[in-house]
């Protein structure tokens, strides 16, 4: 048996936390297309926080059951290592990137795919399939050792700033000249605003007074605004990271008819309040869509040249701040689930 460690938060009170120690099997006990991948990098953003605010009703505490009664592993994305496996194809040693748990490791039952492979564990049967997907770094075209910081934070973000933008572009921005932008320091905002630039609407940023200046800074917005200011009325859609009531009421108060859609992506805030004036963006819609419609070669095309162009400025954007072990991932947690963090660097957590 060797040792393991979990992280686990309490569902009602995610800053309350602890971390669990374990025994995990060795080789001979696990079973038939069983791997054990020990966690080796995860990034850590106010998306991870969405999954323990909204876990119950999408379904993400099911991912990584562990803890007693009220308690849950918030999910992450980052690298792992293969360190026992069943199946010669996934030998010790491969390096994957995926979905995982705030813990130093995990068995999944693997079913091989051309680029990885999918974790076809029973309690993971009915949750969507872009978080089952584990792709082996050897096989990813996307995958550069030294963009690992990167991609640990911004790939499942960008993935849904790409598929947002398309919808958008797709739908001929509904008849609307300017797209306003709520959390818009936040790196799914911005990679939204970066894949809508030249695309001839006027971008305006809604954000934290503390945070105009590093939004101003990215260059990606046409205007930023402080939370509370006026915006010009003119036929606009609304992209709401943030699902402050406040805000959206504000803008309808405001524009009237000439807010012709208001698309509820994130809850910065913290607060899953359903308004039926918001049409809920969720990524793995859309993902499926453009799959029918591009083919999965297709959709990796396209994604593979707009996360080239962003990772090439990301970096200069925000600065990656590294972190060890679970006592430091669990500061990470507390301060991202506090918004204690500054938009101008992103945090890292090696196990
Ligand atoms: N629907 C989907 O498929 C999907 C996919 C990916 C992400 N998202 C959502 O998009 C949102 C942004 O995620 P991210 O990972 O890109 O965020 P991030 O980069 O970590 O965002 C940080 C920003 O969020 C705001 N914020 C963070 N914590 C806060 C708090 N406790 N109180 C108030 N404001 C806080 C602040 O922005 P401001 O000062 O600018 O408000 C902060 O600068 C999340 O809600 C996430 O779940 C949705």
């Amino acid at each position: 048996m060797i040792s393991s460690w979990t992280v686990v938060a309490d569902r009602g009170d995610l800053t309350e936390t602890e971390v669990l120690h374990d025994e995990r099997p060795e080789l001979a006990e696990l079973s038939d297309c069983e791997v054990l991948l020990r966690v080796s990098r995860v990034g850590l953003t106010a998306n991870n926080v969405t999954y323990g605010v909204i876990g119950d009703l999408i379904g993400y505490w099911r991912f990584f059951p562990a803890g007693s009664d009220g308690q849950g592993v918030v999910p992450v994305w980052g690298f792992a290592d293969v360190v026992d496996s069943t199946l010669d194809a996934l030998p010790t040693g491969t390096r994957v990137y995926g979905y995982l748990p705030m813990a130093s490791h995990l068995v999944v039952r693997a079913r091989l795919t051309s680029s990885g492979f999918v974790d076809t564990a029973d309690h993971r049967a009915d949750l969507p399939a872009v978080y089952n997907s584990y792709l082996v770094t050897s096989q990813d075209p996307a995958y550069d050792e030294s963009l690992e910081n990167l991609q640990v934070l911004y790939r499942p973000l960008f993935l849904t700033s790409f598929l947002l933008a398309d919808r958008l572009v797709d739908n001929d921005f509904h008849g609307a000249r300017t797209v306003v932008i709520s959390s818009a320091s936040s790196k799914t905002a911005f990679g939204t605003a970066q894949c809508l630039r030249d695309r001839g609407v006027r971008l305006v940023g809604l954000t934290s007074p503390r945070n105009v200046e590093f939004t101003e800074s990215l260059g990606l917005y046409d205007t930023v605004l402080p939370y509370g200011a006026s915006v010009d009325v003119e036929p606009s859609v609304y992209l709401d990271f943030n699902g402050s009531d406040d805000v959206r009421s504000a803008l309808h108060d405001l524009l009237g008819t000439s807010l012709v859609k208001d698309i509820s992506i994130g809850l910065t805030h913290q607060t899953a309040s359903q308004d039926p004036r918001s049409e809920f963006f969720f990524a793995p819609e859309q993902l499926r869509k453009r799959t029918a419609d591009w083919g999965s070669d297709g959709l990796a095309q396209r994604f593979g040249e707009a996360w080239r162009g962003f990772t090439a400025q990301a970096g200069s954007w925000v600065g990656v701040v590294e972190h060890s072990g679970p006592e430091e991932l669990v500061e990470v947690w507390r301060a991202v689930v506090a918004g204690k963090t500054n938009p101008n660097t992103a945090d890292v957590i090696t196990f």
